[in-house]
């Protein structure tokens, strides 16, 4: 079956069998990270933009190394040193990016609906790489790379992602591409940072994370982003902690074979412990392995050269 997507804007709605021919590519671009060269010319005159309006670490740097191993004209727009500080809109700046023969778009922005604006305004590709609390697609793909690999499917799987949900476009995208793939997915917080409606989602929403941790075969950890607690949704870092944390009894008591996973970057000691993050069942480095070989398969796909 052809691979039916223009633009990756989220996982809400995408299929299973388009789901799939991103891992599945993503597995054999894996195998190109390992060798001695590892480039291959797939987007040999493609040109690519990284349009990070908002501070990346692991997404900005994965985007890049993939566009480059996949001999792509890669340039990546900073917004403090740009035109931006003048005054100049994000359509200006697209609309003059795209006179200089742009082929793909990656955006990163705190706005949620920035990539179809992009779609709108461009003839460009647009890849979503975070739009506010909206959804952060490929993060949860390269989860789902991870999962995949180290449990061979996701069928089946009870994932419990823990933390502040209402503001997190990782849950987003991890619930509507980890449900597609057929996995049990719940979720677990203070009642302050879960939204309301959460079963429109089709989970489950738990308060208590003591008592559910032994149930779960994945314990996927978000970052308590640190404005929260001055907005009073939180009372402290340390009472979140000791309800919500991952501590190094709680990791004890996970299911025997469960795994810790969190999307970065991790506030150690408040939502996983400090030797939790480094635990023999953590995931996290090898998320952020994955993360690189799912943005070539993201990049080759929308690209139209898959086929070739
Ligand atoms: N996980 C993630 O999106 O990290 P960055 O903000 O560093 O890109």
């Amino acid at each position: 079956m052809a691979f039916a997507l223009k633009h990756l804007f989220g996982l809400k709605g995408v299929s299973q069998e388009d789901i799939t021919t991103i891992l599945d590519t993503a597995a054999s671009f894996r195998e190109v990270l390992d060798r001695p060269i590892r480039m291959v010319p797939s987007l040999r005159g493609v040109a690519v933009l990284n349009l990070f309006y908002e501070d990346s670490t692991r997404t900005r740097i994965s985007f890049e190394l993939a566009e480059k191993r996949l001999s792509a004209e890669v340039t990546t727009f900073a917004k403090g040193s740009s035109s931006v500080s003048k005054g100049e809109s994000l359509r200006d700046t697209v609309r003059n990016i795209e006179a200089m023969k742009i082929d793909i778009i990656v955006s990163r922005n705190s706005s949620p609906g920035t990539p179809q604006f992009l779609a709108n305004h461009t003839k460009c590709r647009i890849i979503n790489a975070g739009d506010g609390s909206h959804e952060h697609p490929t993060q949860a793909l390269l989860d789902m790379m991870t999962l995949r690999n180290h449990f061979g499917t996701l069928e089946g799987l009870k994932i419990l992602i823990v933390g502040d949900i209402t503001h997190s476009r990782v849950a987003r995208s991890d619930i509507w591409g980890m449900k597609t793939m057929g996995a049990d997915v719940d979720v677990c917080g203070p009642s302050t940072l879960i939204p309301l409606h959460m079963d429109a989602f089709g989970v489950t929403v738990h308060h208590d994370f003591d008592e559910v941790i032994p149930e779960y075969d994945v314990l996927y950890m978000l970052r308590i982003q640190k404005e929260r607690q001055s907005g009073g949704l939180i009372p402290s870092s340390q009472e979140y902690t000791a309800t919500f944390g991952l501590t190094n009894e709680r990791v004890k008591r996970m299911k025997p074979g469960a795994v810790i996973m969190h999307p970065g970057p991790i506030n150690r000691g408040v939502e996983l412990d400090y030797r939790a993050a480094d635990a023999p069942n953590s995931l996290i480095l090898d998320q952020v392995t994955n993360g690189e070989a799912v943005r070539m398969a993201v990049l080759l796909l929308l690209s139209g050269r898959g086929e070739e």
